[in-house]
């Protein structure tokens, strides 16, 4: 019995009492970008999670120091660093999901596009790999612009002939965080219940939360729907203005990253009940990829969520036209970087 479960001890009146439950899972995750602003505090909150028992922590530069400081805590998942391209690969191996945060911020007057020269190689170098040695990993695309990103990872995973589009996600988690936070602030309502989704992508007018869907049922007046919409597609850039040149989201992209890999352990671990939004190929509109949110499942996305799209209000209607042509030119953006180098 001592081997096959795990033990919660108590001592009570001199008695000693176990309260047993089956182990915990053991999925491994890896990290590349970990040293970064994102990738530490990410570092630090998958290491608490029950379901992990490896992390495999990946950068060009100081990443010994973080998984020394990690591994320190004593929580049950193994804390690995793995450094230079030479070690890129054994930082892959056996792994179930991929989390990518390598990569350059913005800095004020910055936009997200502006990233993708630095960024579209480093993404599309970094999947490749992924490609080589964990082409089964759930693989969670953070780097920016996340519009051009995921497009670049399924291209790269097509011409390596492992492409599922089930696993590969692009995290707007963050977006959904952050419209749950504005609109329980904004109507006075419990954080905890609210729950709002986000659909289209992940820069400027192309984030749409869908308030009219917010759940608990609310109403807003027109004046609500405008200043909480543009506050959601501005958030990013807050964030960097008021970081002034040191970067962008780090922290609440962090918890938001966690919670969108808990869930996908969830998912993984063979839960029925997971739904995210998330950055996916899509059927849902015209365009080959789309937010909105899924179910999750063992094998990724088990479906896509059409009712939220279903009686929108005439401002997301509009909303959902006009984001269309950034959308899709930023995702053929992302595909011909990568068919040009054929
Ligand atoms: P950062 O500069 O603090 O960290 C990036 C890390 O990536 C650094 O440690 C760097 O050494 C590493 N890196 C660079 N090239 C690499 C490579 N080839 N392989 C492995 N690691 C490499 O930046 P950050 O604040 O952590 O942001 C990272 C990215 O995440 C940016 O592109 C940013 O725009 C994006 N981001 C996305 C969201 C989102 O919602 N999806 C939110 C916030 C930030
Ligand atoms: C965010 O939404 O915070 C990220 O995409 C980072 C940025 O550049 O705004």
């Amino acid at each position: 019995l001592r081997d096959s479960f795990t033990h919660i001890v108590q001592e009570q009146n001199q008695e000693t009492v176990y309260c047993v439950r089956p182990q915990a899972s053991a999925f491994k995750v890896a990290i590349l970008g970990a040293a970064g602003g994102i990738g530490q505090p990410l570092a630090l909150l998958i290491n608490t999670s029950p379901l992990v028992s490896a992390l495999h922590l990946f950068d060009i530069a100081n990443v010994k120091g973080v998984a020394a400081d990690l591994s320190h805590c004593n929580t049950p998942a193994q804390v690995l660093a793995f450094t230079g391209n030479a070690e890129l690969a054994n930082a892959l191996k056996g792994v179930d999901v991929v989390v990518i945060p390598a990569g350059v911020p913005r800095k004020p007057g910055m936009t997200r596009d502006d990233l993708f020269n630095i960024n579209a190689n480093i993404v599309k170098n970094l999947v490749e790999a992924v490609a080589d040695n964990c082409p089964d990993a759930f693989i969670h695309i953070i780097s920016n612009p996340v519009n051009s990103t995921v497009p670049i990872a399924a291209e790269v995973l097509k011409q390596k002939g492992v492409y599922d589009p089930k696993k590969l996600f692009g995290v707007t988690t963050l977006d959904v965080v952050r419209a749950n936070t504005f609109v329980a602030q904004k109507k006075g309502l419990k954080l905890i219940d609210v729950d709002v989704p986000v659909v289209g992508g992940h820069a400027g007018v192309t984030i749409l939360p869908l308030l009219s869907k917010t759940y608990p049922s609310v109403s807003f007046t027109d004046k609500e729907v405008e200043e909480l919409t543009v506050r959601i597609q501005n958030a990013g850039t807050e964030v960097v203005e008021a970081k002034a040149g040191a970067g962008s989201a780090t922290l609440s992209m962090a918890y938001a990253a966690a919670r969108f890999v808990e869930s996908s352990l969830r998912a993984l671990d063979g839960d029925s009940d997971v739904y995210e939004c998330s950055f996916v190929q899509s059927d849902l509109i015209e365009l080959p990829f789309f937010a909105s949110r899924i179910k999750l499942g063992k094998k990724g996305v088990e479906a896509f969520i059409s009712a939220d799209l279903q009686g929108l209000t005439e401002y997301e209607l509009n909303a959902l036209e006009a984001l269309k042509p950034e959308l899709k030119a930023s995702i053929e953006k992302g595909v011909a970087f990568v068919q040009k180098e054929l």
